[in-house]
């Protein structure tokens, strides 16, 4: 949540401030801003996007090549312009950003008060700022100390940069709990809360660690220290293979829209070099390197927010169907402050598209500090979960910037089926011929993919038919419920639609009262093995005049004669129907949305990467 990037080098800083801040408006956007040092700071901010920055930027002199900014997702005080970041000090010498809370705030502020600081915003950042003047003027230190002394003051999570008008040739960055990397150009350097606004310059960067301060000196030169002070010798230059093009929309209206469209793809890269449906193997190494601690597991706890959580119920089905290892799924914030059972031969999975999100690090460190393997799927190379956990599996789905999650789903439930099947062939579940027939299907979904993609048209005329409701229920059993609660959760989140997600045979302990003429049903109705059942769910919906949108197996004539409309979908493996059921439901939600005028990619109140509590 919130993005910060700043740069010192040789060229104008606020053109590539800006251009990166609109990368990374998807971690927030409810206000935005900048700081240029000219000789003074020069700040400039504003409620609102990215593009209201700029407005309010015109006529403003922010020549300078030394610059923060920042777009803000809200915590502590309402979104508008005083609240917005950077926040100066009260001698005006120093400008902060700052991604993270700040939780023991309040008692610094009032501190703080006591010794004469005066205080503008409601935020808990403005207090760092004044924190850090505090003690450079009390000790007269250089920048890095004094950012050094205050840190070791705060509990919280941060992410932060701050310029000095004393020292315009150096910008100070720190990160605890929330990401920070530095790119590393010619004759120049990068802060940014992720590698977005950097990859056009340069590709070398270096992902700093909890309690690591970096000091970029504008001589070509950088250090990074701890905050207890020791130096971090040689700290590791990684070089990003992202591509610029992957962070445009590439002709489509939205990024959600090329994202859905980019599943054959990523599903296809998800897989690759994992699988071989010839020769009948199936290789993860970041599993084949634990596989005895796998086999010799008693439990697996998945944990995850949001989508991702969605991931980690379809994984619960695929590991206790056909690994046979007992399997619970947490949500991680409720995980990590429940005082959970953990035992040292547990293994515990985080799955995360951004690998930043706050509550499945916390869960995360927890369930280290019981002494469990911790396995991180995640999207976003080098993030937080990716580097805290023992081992894990990259999804290769590239970056995935409409808020809403799609492909990183569905490259989720690849990696987890691909878990699966291996965990399964290791214990002697699987039968061969089971196994080679399983992975023929898998290396098949990208062809039906697109073939559901070609049902787009169908799928946005069903969306004009039920725009206007208010309110909508979906319904799935087995390995369709969590696509049931995926498909109400896309409506919601970008089409305001209040939508719930079901198990269908539970309708009729509850939802079955919401039904009249105007509620439309989603039936995920893909599998075969709950079919009948589904189909007297179906009837029920109907003998009660609700509107059944039903997603059927190509063929199925006689759900296609019950619903008011269907979308026939390719055939696959029932294990592997979640990979594809979900496709139509993405489309219908984006559909929907776009009709309804809402702001598809970047939803209200939502941010991608959710780095607070
Ligand atoms: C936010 C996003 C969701 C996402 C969730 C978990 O709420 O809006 O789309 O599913 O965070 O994010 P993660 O990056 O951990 O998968």
């Amino acid at each position: 949540m919130c993005g910060i990037v700043a740069y010192i080098g040789d060229k104008e800083a606020y053109p590539i401030i800006i251009e990166g801040l609109r990368r990374l408006e998807y971690r927030g956007y409810d206000s935005s801003g900048v700081s240029i040092l000219n000789g003074d700071i020069h700040t400039v901010k504003k409620k609102g996007k990215v593009q209201a920055l700029v407005d309010a930027a015109e006529g403003v002199n922010l020549e300078g090549t030394i610059g923060i900014g920042h777009t803000r997702w809200a915590t502590h005080g309402k979104p508008d312009d005083i609240n917005a970041h950077p926040h100066n000090s009260g001698n005006k010498r120093l400008s902060l950003i700052h991604n993270g809370i700040i939780e023991n705030y309040s008692t610094l502020k009032k501190a703080l008060i006591e010794l004469g600081h005066v205080f503008h915003s409601e935020t808990d950042t403005e207090v760092l700022i004044h924190l850090i003047e505090e003690y450079q003027t009390r000790n007269n230190c250089d920048l890095e100390e004094a950012v050094r002394l205050a840190l070791k003051k705060v509990v919280g999570a941060y992410a932060i940069v701050v310029i000095d008008s004393q020292d315009p040739n150096t910008i100070v960055g720190a990160r605890k709990s929330s990401p920070l990397v530095l790119g590393i150009g010619e004759n120049e350097y990068f802060l940014a809360s992720d590698a977005s606004p950097i990859i056009k310059y340069t590709n070398k960067v270096v992902y700093l660690n909890d309690e690591e301060i970096v000091k970029i000196s504008r001589n070509g030169s950088f250090t990074i220290k701890t905050i207890g002070n020791e130096l971090v010798k040689s700290p590791t230059i990684k070089e990003l293979d992202l591509k610029l093009e992957e962070l445009e929309k590439d002709g489509y209206d939205h990024f959600m829209l090329k994202e859905i469209f980019q599943q054959p793809t990523t599903i296809a890269e998800s897989m690759r070099g994992r699988i071989n449906a010839d020769e009948g193997w199936i290789q993860l190494n970041g599993l084949e390197r634990y596989m005895k601690r796998f086999m010799n597991a008693k439990r697996i706890t998945l944990v995850a927010c949001g989508t991702s959580w969605h991931s980690a119920l379809i994984a619960e089905y695929l590991f206790e169907e056909l690994a046979r290892i007992p399997t619970d799924v947490e949500y991680a914030s409720e995980f990590r402050y429940r005082k959970p059972i953990v035992y040292s031969d547990d293994i515990v999975i985080a799955l995360s598209q951004s690998g930043e999100t706050a509550d499945t690090l916390a869960a995360l460190e927890l369930a280290k500090e019981k002494g469990a393997l911790t396995y991180g799927i995640v999207n976003v190379v080098g993030s937080s979960i990716a580097r805290i956990t023992d081992s894990g599996s990259y999804i290769h789905a590239g970056p995935e910037i409409g808020v809403a999650s799609t492909k990183a789903f569905t490259s989720q439930l690849v990696v987890l089926t691909l878990m699966a099947l291996r965990l399964g062939q290791e214990k002697g579940n699987i039968s061969e011929g089971e196994f080679r027939e399983l992975l023929q299907a898998m290396e098949d979904l990208p062809r039906r993919v697109e073939k559901i993609l070609e049902l787009n048209d169908k799928i946005k005329f069903i969306a004009s038919e039920i725009q206007e409701s208010n309110h909508a229920l979906y319904l799935g059993r087995g390995l369709n419920f969590p696509i049931a609660l995926e498909g109400a959760l896309k409506l919601k989140e970008i089409s305001y639609v209040h939508a719930e997600g079901y198990p269908a045979a539970e309708m009729k302990h509850g939802p079955i009262a919401l039904i009249d003429e105007n509620m439309p049903v989603i039936v995920i109705a893909t599998n075969l093995s709950a079919r009948e059942k589904i189909v007297s769910n179906i009837q029920e919906v109907k003998a009660r005049k609700g509107i059944v949108i039903a997603i059927v197996k190509e063929g199925d004539d006689i759900i296609n004669e019950m619903a008011d409309y269907t979308i026939e979908i390719p055939g696959t493996m029932e294990t592997l129907t979640p990979l594809l059921s979900v496709i139509p439901l993405q489309l219908l939600s984006y559909h929907i949305a776009v009709m309804r005028e809402c702001n598809v990619d970047q939803p209200r109140n939502l941010a991608k990467s959710v780095t607070v509590e």
